[in-house]
């Protein structure tokens, strides 16, 4: 399972990328808002960042498919090398998934809550499906039980290409229970990457090895 950083944040994505663990970028519009920056600009600079895929979501103000597809073709050409146009799980959302994919534009649907809906995005042409565990969990479902259902339906379908981003990820055990359905790929905010370094006993024997060093050698 690889790894993306789920945040709109330059100062935490340069950080996660120059530990070498991550291979490409989400964000969302409560994200973006939440730097204050320019949409685009952000988006432009964080491709600009890591070599990798780099989501950026349509508008939410964006309803119609027409309109989503024009603002999608724009999103991919701030940086077609990196782009993947993210749009929500709707009927309007299909109909772009579908025009854009076969202009060679990959598009991440988000907001996916069943294994239906993750089909059917699939079947639109979507290369990439998100699916939120944290909010099913958040509402006493369980996350985790969805994206092993999603793994299992697209691996009995090869003709299927779509690779699944575990997002709306809370924790290390989140991404460790990911990482064994077999999804390929979990997206996840920058603290949770700074918790999963972290184990009280990798931090006291560091610790102890520097006072022991100390002891006898000094500085
Ligand atoms: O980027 C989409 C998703 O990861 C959002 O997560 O924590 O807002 O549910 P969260």
């Amino acid at each position: 399972m690889k790894f993306f950083i789920d945040t709109a944040n330059v100062d935490e994505i340069r950080r996660a990328n120059a530990m070498g663990v991550i291979s490409g970028v989400t964000t969302n519009p409560s994200l973006i808002a939440k730097e204050g920056r320019d949409y685009a600009q952000t988006l432009k600079e964080i491709a600009g960042i890591v070599d990798g895929p780099i989501s950026g979501e349509v508008k939410p103000t964006t309803e119609k498919a027409e309109d989503m597809i024009v603002e999608g073709r724009a999103i991919y050409a701030l940086d077609p090398k990196h782009m993947v146009v993210k749009i929500p799980m709707t009927e309007e959302g299909l109909k772009a998934i579908c025009v854009l994919s076969s202009e060679g534009i990959p598009t991440n649907c988000t907001l996916i809550f069943t294994a239906g809906q993750a089909l059917l995005a699939a079947r639109a042409g979507a290369a990439y499906v998100s699916p939120f565990v944290g909010r099913l969990d958040d509402i006493s479902e369980d996350g985790l039980e969805l994206v092993t259902m999603i793994v299992d339906i697209f691996s009995q379908y090869p003709d299927i290409q779509t690779e699944i981003i575990v997002a709306s990820v809370r924790s290390p055990k989140h991404i460790v229970e990911a990482a064994m359905t077999g999804a390929d790929i979990a997206t996840v905010p920058y603290q949770v990457i700074e918790k999963m370094v972290h184990h009280p006993l990798t931090d006291a024997g560091i610790e102890k090895f520097k006072k022991d060093y100390q002891k006898v050698f000094g500085r």
